[in-house]
């Protein structure tokens, strides 16, 4: 198969969603429908056992919350598809922000009864500002949910995005008939439990087809045929085009648990989501079918085994052929390198591969030379952009409490930064260290990883902070003036960018009026 063909083949994408929307449940029935997994149903053990493969940290096989985000690799109707999993946990958003600028489009799942949540409303910001392409599925219809014509409003006001309903339920919760397929004018009536993978949809090309009030009673007939008459009306028609843009989400509406309206969405899914797109770097953009192979490490996950430091890098690949052995520039790095142990995943399991195409996804062994945002290329220096880091939320001040360790301790803090589990910043007075995060949860798993894997015991203090913001000004003259009026609130990030740490979002707004010609960043690229 040719570059071309091979690229053509590919759809890689990340379902998001506020926890328990459901995305667990669909990947399961994604994963189902590429034939990557045998049994419907059972979402519960399933989840566990996606749990167990993909757990790779100690820590996480006693939390039972998955950290790791990993990948799932499948076929469906000769199409390759990358679903890269995230953290359910909105502790580990950060995780999922840089797996974000991995995609190419996303999924995004709404629970009917609970509509736009909070976490949703940051991921659909992620993805705003790199215009990804988003598919929304509003699940849980076997419930009784919002009225749909609300939900559309409310995502389109909250997330900030116009919608194109693709398809329409019929009823909802107990009188939830099925779903009409807008896009395709199929109808597909709902068996509730349903654990068979069915595709015997009644097509009918014509709503006024009096067999239609047969079916699904007349009073829901009548209904059905408002509703399309109203939403034809209402919403212009839908354009690929502005979807892939990012300027509209198509929305379908279904039951993940039930197996219901999912393969409607996943069949549309691998007609429209875009194949692997070209890519930023500093320099120059890269086209996917370029010969040459590039790719960008958006993750590390440290191995299970403590004994061990060896860590697994994601990469994506951007363009070219990848190949297992090749030596490789590490653009910002000192020497070339060369991968003998890659790994692909393919549906729950991984396995050693020699190659790889853009939109892919491997794994590369690494002992510590790689980190997050890092370009591998066969011979350019370029670096992808669009890989930032947001201000954290939570801010601790590293205490180490055993001073006969801090070498250990320094290793560790800065390994641990590498991987992105939370961000580090040194103040520039007295060198105090901050760790930020977006969430509690890290500090545990920060505190637990450095006993357990650098047998150093940190304590954090709590900090009066608000945010981290990325400074920069024109004039430099003016940005040192700053810096040193402001020096007690001046720290420096992994990558030694000044930082200015604010105390309150009213202090933060004052030195802003106070300082027009400083620049304040709220993600680390601007
Ligand atoms: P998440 O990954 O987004 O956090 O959500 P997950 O799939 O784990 O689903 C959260 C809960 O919602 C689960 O119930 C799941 O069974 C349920 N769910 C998912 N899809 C549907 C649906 O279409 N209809 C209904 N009614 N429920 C749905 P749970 O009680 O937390 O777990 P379980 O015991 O059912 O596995």
């Amino acid at each position: 198969m040719s570059l071309t063909e091979e690229i053509k083949k590919r759809r890689t994408f990340a379902i998001i969603a506020h926890p328990d929307a459901g995305k667990t449940t669909l990947t399961e029935k994604l994963l189902l429908f590429g034939g990557a997994i045998q049994t419907a149903g059972a979402v519960k053990s399933n989840k566990i056992d996606t749990a167990t493969k993909s757990d790779w940290m100690e820590i996480e096989k006693q939390r039972g919350i998955s950290v790791a985000t990993s990948v799932m690799g499948f076929e469906y109707k000769d199409v390759k598809i990358n679903l890269l999993d995230t953290p359910g946990h909105q502790d580990f958003a950060e995780d999922t922000y840089r797996t974000l600028t991995a995609v190419d489009s996303v999924i995004m799942v709404i629970d009917c009864v609970k509509g736009v949540e909070i976490q949703t409303e940051k991921l659909m910001e992620v993805c705003r500002m790199r215009n990804t392409p988003v598919i929304c599925f509003i699940n849980k219809l076997d419930r009784e949910g919002r009225d749909p014509y609300d939900l559309l409003d409310e995502v389109e006001e909250k997330l900030n995005i116009k919608v194109r309903p693709l398809s329409w339920p019929i009823g909802m919760g107990k009188g939830f008939k099925g779903v009409y397929n807008l896009y395709e004018k199929k109808l597909n009536l709902f068996t509730p439990s349903q654990r068979k993978l069915s595709d015997d949809r009644q097509v009918f090309e014509n709503l006024d087809d009096p067999q239609l009030d047969a079916l699904i009673g007349p009073g829901n007939a009548t209904q059905l045929r408002e509703d399309v008459d109203l939403i034809e009306g209402v919403y212009p028609d839908f354009d690929v085009k502005d979807y892939l843009e990012g300027k509209i989400a198509p929305v379908f509406f279904g039951s993940a648990v039930n197996n219901f309206g999912v393969n409607e969405m996943l069949d549309t899914f691998i007609k429209i989501a875009p194949s692997p797109k070209s890519r930023e770097t500093d320099v120059r953009e890269v086209k996917p079918d370029e010969p040459k192979f590039s790719g960008f490490v958006f993750k590390i996950h440290a191995n299970m085994d403590p004994n061990h430091r060896n860590r697994i890098a994601f990469l994506r690949i951007c363009s070219g052929k990848f190949e297992r052995n090749k030596p490789y520039n590490h653009v910002r790095g000192p020497k070339p390198l060369r991968f003998s142990n890659v790994t692909q995943f393919m549906a729950q399991d991984k396995e050693i591969i020699d190659e790889a195409f853009p939109g892919d996804i491997v794994g590369l062994y690494d002992t510590g030379n790689l980190k997050i945002g890092d370009t591998l290329t066969e011979g350019e220096n370029m670096v992808f952009t669009g890989i930032p880091s947001f201000s954290p939320e939570i801010f601790r001040e590293v205490v180490n409490k055993d001073a006969m360790k801090t070498k250990q301790l320094e290793k560790g803090l800065k390994q641990l930064m590498e991987e992105g589990v939370a961000q580090l910043f040194t103040f520039e007075m007295g060198q105090r260290k901050v760790v930020g995060t977006v969430g509690q949860l890290q500090f545990e798993v920060i505190q637990f990883r450095l006993k357990n894997e650098y047998n150093a015991t940190v304590e954090f203090h709590p900090m009066n902070l608000y945010k981290a913001c990325w400074i920069s000004c024109k004039d430099k003259k003016q940005l040192d003036e700053f810096v040193r009026s402001k020096n007690r609130y001046i720290a420096r990030d992994k990558d030694d960018k000044l930082v200015f740490m604010a105390e309150s979002k009213s202090w933060l707004q004052m030195v802003q009026d106070n300082y027009p010609e400083i620049e304040f960043h709220f993600t680390s690229e601007f």
